[in-house]
């Protein structure tokens, strides 16, 4: 499994486990979430990404009673915040926000590390672009959590480039990554500049919901799915991962983040490591993703 260096501090594996529906999966028994991560680090799959908010603020809990040392000593774990739900912990919030003030950094973190029974997050990323953002104040809280050790690297999730630009520049820690969505159903980011900025500036993206969230398996996509099983079949492994191939090989390296909760799954999501898309195969699917040729 290729590794991706973000600075001294962090590196990751290139395909990375997400754990958004970690809390939907009939079992959640320590079990199960143990058997699912050894999946992972039977691939190489080391990385692990999770939010405070997913599963209602519970699925770190989850994370955590399932890790014991010798795990946590072998994967990254990278967390988000700045979503205030009425959920969980925030039952009393009277709206959906973001919270990017310093007190609500600080305290996400010390909650993140307390429920996932962690001495340190290798990655927090700040997981929506906040309105009422003062650069300042939140850089300088990205700066301290850093500081102090809680946490190795900061990045942020779902910013535009010039998002990007304001945040780095109130903060003197760089940034090192961007969560965004990215897929055959969602290609946008290869042509409204936000691949090109961090592929400028040498910062791989990370890519949330790479298979569509699980729409790219829909057999109405007719196209695009005959396209894909054509290519699985050559290579003799699943549409999943040649979806994934299809991210890997633009060379911005994007890191996609897979979210199945299915064991066999999981064990297969290396496959997408084992194939080279070609330009013209990649043109292929681009153009059913397209519904039309390019220009
Ligand atoms: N930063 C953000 O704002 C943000 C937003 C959304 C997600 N994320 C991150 O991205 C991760 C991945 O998101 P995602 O779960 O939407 O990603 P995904 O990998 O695109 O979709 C996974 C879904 O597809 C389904 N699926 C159906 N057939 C499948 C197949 N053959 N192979 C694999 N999956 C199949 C899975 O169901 P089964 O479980 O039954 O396999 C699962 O429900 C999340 O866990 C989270 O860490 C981040």
């Amino acid at each position: 499994m290729d590794r991706v260096k973000f600075n001294d501090a962090l590196e990751m594996s290139r395909l990375v486990y997400g754990m958004w529906r970690l809390g939907d999966d009939a079992d959640t028994s320590v079990d199960h979430i143990r058997n699912k991560i050894s999946a992972c680090l039977d691939q190489g799959i080391t990385t692990m990404d999770q939010a405070d908010i997913y599963g209602g603020y519970e699925a770190e809990e989850i994370l955590g009673t399932a890790l014991t040392p010798e795990l946590r000593n072998q994967i990254e774990i990278v967390t988000k915040c700045d979503i205030v739900a009425p959920a969980g912990r925030y039952a009393g919030a009277k709206v959906k926000h973001y919270d990017t003030s310093r007190a609500h950094i600080l305290s996400s973190v010390d909650h993140s590390l307390r429920l996932m029974k962690i001495d340190h997050i290798d990655l927090l990323l700040i997981h929506r672009p906040d309105p009422l953002m003062d650069h300042h104040e939140t850089g300088s809280a990205l700066d301290e959590v850093v500081a102090s050790g809680k946490v190795r690297a900061v990045g942020v999730s779902n910013f535009r480039p010039w998002d990007w630009e304001l945040l780095q520049s109130g903060m003197k820690t760089q940034l090192v990554t961007n969560q965004i969505e990215i897929s055959l159903l969602h290609h946008t980011p290869f042509t409204n500049g936000d691949i090109a900025f961090h592929q400028k500036n040498g910062q791989p993206p990370m890519a949330w919901s790479p298979l569509g969230g699980g729409a790219l398996f829909d057999t109405k996509l007719s196209g695009l799915h005959g396209a894909l099983q054509n290519i699985a079949t050559e290579h003799d492994v699943e549409i999943a991962a040649v979806a994934i191939a299809w991210l890997l090989a633009h060379p911005a390296r994007i890191l996609p983040v897979l979210g199945t909760n299915n064991l066999d799954r999981i064990a297969r999501i290396g496959d997408a490591a084992k194939i080279q898309i070609d330009r013209e195969t990649w043109f292929d699917l681009y153009t059913h993703a397209l519904g039309h040729e390019v220009a």
